[in-house]
């Protein structure tokens, strides 16, 4: 079994690169398929999503745009204790026919928040692509999550944008954390 170490942890090959890029030629068949005669814009979460959203917009043949975004968290006033928020929001999105990509989506947490910002600016449609789903982590209800590469255990990743650390978004294909 292939492993390698990131920083202080062992990992191990889970879905490599081919694989990978074999999953996200067929949501781009699905989603050429979806948006025929539409103009969809992509809004990229950072930093976890930058590689999918590169392989997967090569996949598209309808008319596109392309953005990105990000979410701050940090400590607030707020009741809840957690504020967060978006960061490099496109200004027109009202109309348009949204599709977030995302890189993985965990407990559902952060996506709520992205897809109740965006839906007050009154987009046409909103849909969401995530290259990975840990349906075992899912505490909120997403009736958005349209396109999905892999559903996958609920256990840590590292590999194609996703990061331990900041470290290991570099990686071409997508390992998991050894039991240890
Ligand atoms: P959520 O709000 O719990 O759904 O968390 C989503 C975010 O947590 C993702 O965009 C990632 O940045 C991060 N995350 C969740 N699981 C993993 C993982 O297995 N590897 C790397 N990052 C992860």
């Amino acid at each position: 079994m292939h492993k390698i170490k990131v920083e202080d942890r062992e990992f191990e090959i889970f879905l490599e690169n081919e694989t990978i890029n074999k999953r996200i030629r067929l949501l781009g068949i699905q989603i050429n398929v979806d948006y025929e005669q539409k103009c969809p814009l992509f809004i990229g979460v950072l930093n976890g999503s930058f590689l999918f959203m590169a392989d997967l917009i090569k996949e598209i043949d309808v008319p596109c745009e392309v953005a990105f975004m990000r979410v701050a968290s940090y400590e607030g006033t707020s009741s809840s204790g957690k504020v967060k928020e978006l960061i490099g929001l496109p200004d027109d999105i009202e109309g348009r026919d949204i599709i977030i990509v995302e890189d993985i989506v965990d407990t559902g947490l952060t996506l709520t928040h992205i897809l109740k910002t965006i839906k007050e600016k009154n987009p046409s449609s909103i849909k969401v692509s995530s290259l990975l789903l840990k349906p075992a982590a899912l505490k909120y209800e997403i009736e958005e999550l349209e396109y999905i590469g892999f559903e996958i255990p609920n256990e840590f990743v590292v590999g194609y944008g996703l990061d331990y650390n900041g470290l290991g978004r570099n990686l071409t294909d997508i390992y998991r954390a050894t039991e240890s």
